[in-house]
């Protein structure tokens, strides 16, 4: 059923601004910071300590992390490709990092320039140092819907992943739907859908999905390129649903959160989904920055005020003042020098 309590994770700083073609000042960004914490979101994801050549909307990282440092209302993670990164993380004073894979071989290496099996190796230094400074983890999985030039990725990849996250420490995994690709899906309990079997680390799970058959013949590896064909059965009901029930078949669902991206306007449906499935955390964007340069004409995530105005109307606590919310996005669609993404935002700026 529907979680009373729902954390939302405000990636605005961070997903939003490195996908914005207009770089935004540091003291800026330190000031919605300021303004997103003051809202009462429990955690903002405030930079990246990623290479700048890759990400020059986030090369001031150190400055922004140095300047928010000591705000203590909320956790302010921040993601890191690497141990370099996670070294330049804490020494800016990071209390809580991110570390990022993906469910595609293709959007791994485009994203960061390595397999995704060898993302884990790095991944596994960096969840290792964290440990031995008690600093928390959180594990991203990009593309657990599609990818954009791999198209539709099958649940037991994302699955594997998010698992692999998860053993090496992770304390929580946010499962990206990168593109914002995704639909939800309901169950009309017919048989139609079919049962398919997955070995994911020595277990084998049975799942049943709409969507993605995998034919098994004896040792199932659960994955494309072992010789066991996926076979799509066309349209199926969705792809959102059968993505995280096989993901709930190996990670708690208490650890998982989900993060869309809005680029065909099914962010909201799909967390209303996410939510009915058991899932609590929540991430967004304050007024919906971002965008993804990898996809052309992909938006950016689904925008907190949207989120909050959904989650007040079922009477899900979230802890966020809307006004001041409101406020926070103002202030940087201003600055960007654009309306706002938000819905919501729109409408009571209307009224
Ligand atoms: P690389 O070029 O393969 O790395 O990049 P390298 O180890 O060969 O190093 C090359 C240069 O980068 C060296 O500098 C390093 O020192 C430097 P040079 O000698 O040329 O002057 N370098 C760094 N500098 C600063 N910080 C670092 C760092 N590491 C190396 N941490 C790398 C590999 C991973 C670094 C690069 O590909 C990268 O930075 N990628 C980040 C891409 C990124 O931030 N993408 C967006 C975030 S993920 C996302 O948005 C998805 C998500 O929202 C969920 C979803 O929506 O699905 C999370
Ligand atoms: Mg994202």
């Amino acid at each position: 059923g529907m979680p009373k309590n729902v954390k939302i994770v405000e990636v605005g700083p961070r997903d939003g601004l490195q996908n914005e073609k207009n770089t935004v000042s540091t003291a800026v960004k330190v000031e919605l910071i300021k303004k997103l914490v003051s809202s009462g979101l429990s955690v903002v994801e405030a930079t990246s300590f990623v290479s700048p050549k890759w990400v020059p909307q986030l090369a001031d990282a150190k400055d922004v992390m140095e300047a928010v440092r000591s705000l203590d209302a909320a956790r302010l993670p921040v993601l890191t490709p690497n141990l370099k990164g996670f070294e330049a993380a804490i020494a800016a004073g990071a209390k809580d990092v991110a570390i990022f894979a993906s469910a595609s071989e293709s959007f791994s290496k485009s994203n960061i320039n390595c397999s995704i099996e060898e993302s884990f190796i790095r991944y596994r230094a960096v969840t290792q140092a964290a440990q031995k400074l008690s600093i928390p983890v959180r594990g991203y999985v990009s593309c657990v819907v599609g990818c954009p030039v791999e198209g539709a990725i099958p649940p037991s990849r994302v699955a594997y992943v998010a698992k692999e996250l998860h053993d090496m420490g992770c304390f929580e995994i946010s499962l990206g739907d990168t593109i914002g690709v995704g639909i939800p899906a309901y169950d009309d309990g017919k048989k139609s859908c079919k049962l398919w079997r997955t070995e994911v680390a020595g277990g084998v799970v049975e799942m049943r999905t709409p969507r993605w058959t995998e034919v098994v013949d004896g040792n199932t590896k659960g994955d494309r390129g072992d010789g066991n064909e996926l076979e799509s059965e066309g349209e199926g009901r969705g792809t959102v649903l059968p993505m995280l029930e096989a993901v709930m078949a190996v990670v708690p669902v208490e650890k998982l959160a989900v993060h869309f991206h809005d680029t065909y306007g099914q962010s909201l449906p799909n967390i209303l989904i996410s939510l009915q499935l058991g899932i609590s955390i929540v991430d967004s964007s304050v007024a919906g920055l971002g965008g993804c340069p990898y996809a052309k004409g992909a938006s950016g995530n689904v925008a907190t005020e949207d989120v909050v105005y959904m989650l007040n109307g079922l009477g899900v606590k979230t802890n966020v003042d809307l006004g001041k919310l409101l406020l926070a996005g103002d202030y940087i669609s201003k600055h960007l020098g654009r309306p706002s993404g938000s819905k919501t935002a729109t409408a009571l700026s209307r009224v």
